[in-house]
């Protein structure tokens, strides 16, 4: 253990995870999403422990030959896939399945004359307006895809949902059956739901499912926790003390004065600030674990350090460990005292922050 800030990566809680989610995708199979270097986790990490996955999704052609590079032999989707000529020569000497969202994708697979044959993922915008071919149009991009003069390894058609995590919300209802109407008669494998969509939309169905939060042992949902749905944290996020002070009542801590004690307290300060991926609109009162208890931030987050109030925990002492977010403290809450959802943090922590596998 060198470093003061480490992230600990559970590979039996990802595997145990990706049990969960095989037991909710029935007999769909399972493309596990990496992008982002695997959510912050280590994208070939994550790959190695999930040897079980049917498959594995990045973002971009980058990740998927760093995943190559570090010996993984799954098919690896790029879930945008590629933008240039280049680029499809690099995916295809790397054997890297492909998104097609838009036209120019479809005209660079014509003009494709190499031995390789491409593993082909039709994506259709059925509601998010982000990626994805109108469904009105998807009968002709598949007539297209059929005709392609090197024919592929396979072609499936995709969706993505926009509000899955909403239980209530009648949108992804009308996406399933925007998508259903589209791709009936195809007679093509399909895939629609990401990890709220398989967890809240068991009707959803299709032959594939796309989880990436869910794996990393989080809830899609706001306001239900990774363990009622059967899943456990994979990233401890642990931290050391480096000082502890005693603040008068009515001084403050740290930059701008955020923070005055109310009280003769007693503060922490932990290595632990934005360099490190901690976001800096943590405000004062945001939950920090030492010893297993729960203690308030005060005064504002800085670069390479925080301060916890510790007036009413048994003493801290400098090399004390702290839980940024993990077992004790999910990633969730911390996210959402700060505004935001726990993607951003997990996939934020920085490079200074040591990766551990365990
Ligand atoms: C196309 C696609 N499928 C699946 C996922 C995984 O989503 P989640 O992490 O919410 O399970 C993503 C993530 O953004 C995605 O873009």
């Amino acid at each position: 253990m060198s470093r003061l800030i480490r992230a600990v990566i559970d590979t039996a809680a990802l595997r145990s995870n990706l049990d969960r989610i095989r037991s909710a995708a029935g007999r769909r199979r399972v493309l596990a999403v990496v992008k982002a270097n695997g959510y912050g986790h280590g994208a070939s990490t994550v790959a190695r422990a999930l040897g079980a996955a049917d498959a594995f999704g990045v973002a971009r052609l980058d990740e998927g030959v760093a995943l190559r590079d570090a010996g993984v032999t799954h098919p690896i989707l790029l879930l945008e896939g590629v933008v240039t000529r280049e680029q499809l020569h690099e995916a295809a000497a790397r054997r890297l399945d492909l998104v097609v969202h838009e036209p120019g994708q479809v005209a660079l697979l014509e003009a494709w004359r190499g031995p390789h044959r491409f593993g082909i993922w039709l994506k259709l915008d059925t509601g998010m307006h982000r990626l994805g071919f109108p469904v009105r149009e998807a009968a002709a991009v598949r007539a297209r895809l059929a005709a392609l003069a090197v024919p592929a390894a396979s072609v499936r058609v995709m969706t993505h949902f926009a509000r899955a995590d909403e239980r209530d919300c009648p949108e992804t209802g009308a996406q399933v059956a925007r998508f259903e109407a589209a791709v009936a008669r195809f007679g093509l494998e399909t895939s629609l739901c990401n990890s709220a969509g398989l967890f809240g939309w068991p009707a959803a169905g299709g032959d594939w499912v796309r989880p990436g939060l869910s794996l990393y042992g989080v809830s899609p949902f706001a306001g239900e926790s990774a363990a009622s749905l059967g899943l456990a944290p994979v990233m401890t996020l642990t931290t050391t003390v480096i000082a502890t002070r005693a603040v008068a009542r009515g001084e403050s801590v740290g930059y701008g004065g955020l923070w005055r004690a109310a009280r003769d307290s007693r503060v922490a300060v932990l290595a632990a600030g934005y360099a490190d991926g901690l976001l800096r609109g943590l405000p004062n009162g945001a939950p920090v674990a030492l010893c297993g208890v729960r203690a308030p931030l005060v005064g504002r987050v800085s670069m390479d350090m925080i301060a916890v109030d510790v007036t009413d925990l048994p003493p801290v002492e400098v090399g004390m460990p702290a839980e940024l977010w993990g077992p004790a403290l999910a990633v969730e809450e911390v996210a959402s005292s700060a505004g935001t959802l726990a993607y951003e943090l997990l996939c934020g922590v920085t490079q200074r922050v040591e990766r551990i596998t365990i």
